[in-house]
């Protein structure tokens, strides 16, 4: 259907609102319930696939949390629901940015989401948080180990990270990259291509470059969906906002 007019919009439930959005969208990633009925239609199910390695504590009441590639906002929105005070999202994409805010109208939630390249994060723009959420994005990258420098700065807490991998048969403990430009099959059953993977670690090599940041703690916490992570800033302090008067333009 085409978007509602402002006149459409006088006699339209909010339901069917969502509805349309949720329709208009050529492309989701994220399988998510919006509203009883109304299901965005990704291949990616987090709440299955995921959520259960991904480490994601329970209770997050009062964290300050930055999701990074958040894609449509899964785990944004599911650290609001645990309690977060405040919850940053960023995506390379714009149309993720747009998806994310159906997603957002629709949970009434009070996370953002903003057009940011990981690259681009600094402690001046963002602030500092107590969480960071850095899923599925390390294996797009073409330069891992600066967003993992990025990351170190503005995390002043706890890092959770996931990434696809490359495992060598018998060589799993020594540290080791597939270098991988060009098209990989993705997809739930690896019905699409992806063109947009760079980097493929095996755990071993993730682990080391997250201990080659400084961080600490650094613990595999499951080898599915590929490695899931989690390391410890060595220099922990609550999350704060950044200082307005010292913003990114001065
Ligand atoms: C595989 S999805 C992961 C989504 C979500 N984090 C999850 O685990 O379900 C990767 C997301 O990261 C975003 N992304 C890729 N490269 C990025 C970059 N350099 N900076 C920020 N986001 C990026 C993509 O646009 C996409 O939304």
């Amino acid at each position: 259907m085409n978007s509602p007019t402002p006149k459409d919009l006088n006699s339209m439930s909010f339901t069917e609102w969502l509805k349309i959005q949720v329709e208009n969208e050529k492309y989701w990633f994220h399988r998510i319930e919006l509203a009883p009925g109304i299901v965005t239609p990704g291949w990616s199910d987090p709440k299955e696939d995921k959520l259960p390695y991904f480490g994601l504590p329970e209770d997050m009441t009062g964290m300050r949390v930055l999701d990074i590639g958040t894609a449509e906002g899964f785990f944004s929105f599911e650290a609001e629901r645990r309690g977060a005070k405040e919850v940053v999202a960023i995506d390379s994409f714009p149309d993720s940015v747009r998806r994310f805010n159906i997603g957002r109208a629709a949970f009434n939630s009070k996370a953002t989401a903003h057009l940011c390249n990981v690259y681009d994060i600094s402690r001046k723009t963002f602030g500092t948080f107590d969480l960071v959420l850095f899923f599925g994005v390390l294996y797009h990258l073409r330069h891992p180990l600066l967003a993992l420098e990025k990351i170190f700065d503005v995390c002043t807490g706890t890092l959770l990270m996931q990434t696809a991998t490359h495992e060598v048969p018998g060589n799993e403990d020594v540290s080791l990259a597939k270098f991988n430009p060009g098209w990989m099959a993705s997809g739930k059953q690896g019905e699409l291509q992806d063109p947009t993977i760079f980097w493929l670690p095996n755990c071993t090599c993730v682990k080391l470059m997250v201990q080659a940041m400084e961080f600490q703690n650094v613990e595999v916490l499951s080898t599915i969906p590929g490695a899931v992570l989690r390391a410890e800033s060595p220099t922990k302090a609550p999350g704060i906002a950044p200082d307005q008067t010292k913003a990114p333009w001065s």
